[in-house]
């Protein structure tokens, strides 16, 4: 999986990928990433690349032509997809994740100040992905964020595929509790059955465990997980 990440702080993605799993997919060949800054493209000889809004407001907003230049200077694989970091966006969700995941290359613009000229939305076309309702002050912690939830999707990026597979959302449901050593902390004991060996039994109170703080913790998934697997 290539990603290029379009910002105009290479670094904050260079640095945090430099660390941990990414740092070992980055190391193992599985994911490459590059950074390209538009300001390198700019034609402006004081290097800017944002300006003030036309019709007046706060802050500054970027300018179309190093962004639009910047991108076409990007070599597009086949089976590519270009994202914009936005909050106006789909939020970023793990279906989405694994839909991009399918990808070969993953293309991400990163705004920052006021954001975009809509002139780069009407030419590039992207996707627009959101992280949530709130505005960050750039999209490169959400690049980072797709970075990160889309290499753990690939093979060799984990230890152990299935230590993708038990988590959270995989199948609609929150992952179960987990334990490790010491078998008691603080006079709280690991549930028994995790210590007995037998694994259907282990599996059992580990579904019922997921179902219950799905149930819980997050309703709406509950609700949706059961429309989806009931019977006949
Ligand atoms: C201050 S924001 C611009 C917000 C823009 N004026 C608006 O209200 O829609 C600057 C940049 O941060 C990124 N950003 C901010 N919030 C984000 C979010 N929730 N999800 C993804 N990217 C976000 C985008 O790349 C955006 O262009």
């Amino acid at each position: 999986m290539i990603f290029d990440v379009m910002t105009l702080f290479p670094e904050m993605i260079e640095n945090a990928c430099n660390f941990s799993i990414l740092k070992r997919a980055l190391e193992n060949e599985i994911i490459t990433v590059n950074t390209i800054n538009p300001r390198d493209f700019t034609l402006d000889k004081h290097k800017k690349v944002d300006d003030t809004p036309y019709g007046g407001g706060a802050g500054m907003v970027l300018m179309a032509q190093p962004y639009v230049d910047a991108y076409n200077s990007i070599t597009r694989q086949q089976n590519s997809a270009t994202i914009m970091l936005s909050p106006q966006g789909e939020p970023l969700c793990e279906s989405v994740v694994k839909e991009l995941a399918s990808f070969n290359q993953i293309i991400m613009l990163c705004g920052h100040y006021e954001g975009f000229d809509e002139r780069i939305r009407n030419i590039i076309k992207p996707r627009e992905i959101s992280l949530g309702d709130f505005v960050l002050t750039g999209g490169e912690l959400p690049a980072l964020c797709v970075i990160d939830a889309v290499s753990r999707k690939i093979e060799g990026t984990l230890g152990k595929i299935d230590s993708a597979n038990d988590d959270s959302f995989a199948d609609g449901l929150l992952e179960y509790p987990q334990y490790t050593k010491p078998r008691e902390f603080m006079g709280l004991k690991v549930p028994e059955v995790l210590l007995n060996g037998n694994h259907k039994e282990i599996a059992e109170f580990r579904q019922n465990c997921r179902l219950e703080r799905t149930k819980q913790k997050r309703p709406d998934l509950y609700e949706k997980y059961l429309n989806t697997n009931k019977k006949g």
